[in-house]
């Protein structure tokens, strides 16, 4: 006889839940065809209920072709088709492929360990004991002030170590400034597209999220001419995921609107270091320190692993941040004058050095072979940042398609229609390439199969 467990949903009746946890177990397998059910009056007392509950439950079933029941023999399982296993749901970010071209994520097996290892031994051996307890909800002082002094000298960002916030990365950021901003009105407008987990984490919050589509200069601003939100997130270096860098006569349009209208600026400028073409462009913020809130992150330049980021925000808005990330503080005091010291050192600099360079290599590359096989794709001329953007040309292919024969063949591709939010505006079609994710030893290969792929499809 079966011993049976079964979980009944308490927000149904109880014959409906066990119906229910019966049909569910006949379905995904637990109850197999044949096996033989207790008793009702066995399963009513097992459960305490009626036994005519049990009793009507059981004929339901019959009556459904889940159970069959005989005159004077136990009720048994019927033979009931499985239905087929849902489809996996699927994800760019779940699963890592043998060939990774993901956008988003630095070389990794170019961290510099030792470096960090050093930075980390001095804080260890060389600080006062007071370090290790509770921090300043904004940070330690020696790194604010590092960043503020790296931020004026590689950014152009006009700060001072007291508008610097330090935060677990741009998302925790995204965050805490949705917060400040649900108590201001509740919405927010953003580039159609753009990545879609800080989309997913401004509504998480509860903002209204307002898409303005972009073009080859970045967000159209025009597009923004009678909205009253709270604030605009944009990504001037290099529009993710399109790879715009936004041009001057943009940059002062955005700023000009934002001062009539007092709206904030939030300008995450993830990868602004990694320029290929010129000296890497400033930040936005020295246009207008009172009205931008900056951010940037470590996420790119050393590591996503570290979670270290910061804001350097207006007087306007500072108390009001400063709030929500005391309320949640949070980022290592060890790793963030771990960083202070990467800074302080030089090592900070010369890293992002090496690494352009390593990364100017690896897009020439991949751009160079691109081009000689897929003529229906255009790369996108911006040379900046950790991937490169490439337009679908050709009306003919698709997009899902695509990256679906890519993840077939062990290559994983990013679609840009994940990061759209407006579908009728979504006129960007193409793949985000992101040249910094393969092994170095393992670049070569990874470029021959997403040559591969694409030289095969269509
Ligand atoms: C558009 C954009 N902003 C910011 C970031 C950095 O986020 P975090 O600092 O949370 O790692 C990324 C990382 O992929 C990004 O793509």
């Amino acid at each position: 006889m079966t011993d049976l467990q079964l979980d009944l949903d308490p927000t149904l009746g109880k014959r409906a839940a066990l119906e229910a946890a019966l049909r569910d177990a006949i379905r995904n397998g637990r109850l197999v065809a044949g096996q033989r059910l207790p008793s009702s009056r066995t399963l009513a007392s097992d459960l305490d209920m009626s036994r005519a509950t049990a009793v009507a439950a059981y004929g339901q079933l019959v009556a459904e072709g889940f159970l069959l029941a005989e005159h004077g023999r136990s009720t048994t399982v019927a033979d009931v088709p499985n239905p087929p296993p849902p489809a996996p749901m699927r994800h760019p970010f779940w699963t890592t492929p043998r060939f990774d071209f993901r956008p988003g994520e630095p070389a990794t097996d170019s961290f510099p360990r030792r470096d960090w290892l050093r930075s980390v031994r001095h804080v260890l051996q060389d600080s006062p004991d007071d370090v290790f307890g509770y921090a300043d909800p904004r940070g330690r002082p020696e790194l604010r002030m590092a960043l503020a002094s790296q931020l004026g000298r590689s950014r152009s960002v006009l700060c001072s170590a007291d508008s610097i916030s330090v935060v677990g990365g741009f998302a925790s950021a995204v965050s805490y400034l949705a917060e400040v901003l649900m108590k201001q009105g509740g919405s927010i407008a953003v580039e159609d597209p753009m990545l879609f987990l800080h989309r997913d984490l401004l509504e998480l919050a509860g903002l209204k999220v307002v898409p303005i589509p972009v073009d080859g200069e970045g967000i159209i601003v025009d597009r923004l001419d009678g909205l009253d939100v709270g604030a605009v997130l944009v990504t001037p270096a290099h529009q993710h995921p399109v790879g715009a860098t936004m041009s001057a006569e943009r940059r002062s349009q955005l700023v000009a609107w934002a001062r009539e209208t007092d709206t904030w600026i939030i300008e995450d400028d993830y990868d602004g270091e990694f320029r290929y073409d010129r000296k890497p462009i400033g930040a936005l913020q020295a246009l207008a320190p009172d009205q931008v809130i900056y951010a940037g992150t470590a996420s790119k330049t050393i590591a996503p692993a570290l979670r270290l980021g910061w804001l350097v925000l207006p007087e306007g808005v500072r108390r009001a941040v400063q709030r929500q990330i005391h309320i949640r503080a949070g980022v290592s005091t060890v790793d963030q004058l771990a960083l202070a010291h990467f800074i302080e050192s030089g090592t900070y600099d010369r890293h992002v050095r090496a690494m352009r360079a390593n990364y100017r290599d690896r897009r020439a590359e991949v751009v160079e072979r691109l081009a000689a096989v897929a003529p229906w794709l255009e790369i996108v001329d911006h040379p900046a940042g950790l991937h490169l953007t490439a337009r679908i040309l050709d009306p003919a292919v698709d997009e899902d398609a695509l990256v679906a024969a890519a993840d077939e063949a062990g290559v994983g591709l990013v679609g840009l229609g994940i990061c759209h939010i407006d579908p009728t505006t979504a006129t960007h079609r193409g793949l985000m390439i992101g040249f910094g994710r393969p092994a170095q030893h393992n670049f070569a290969a990874s470029v021959d199969a997403l040559v591969e792929v694409l030289a095969a499809f269509r």
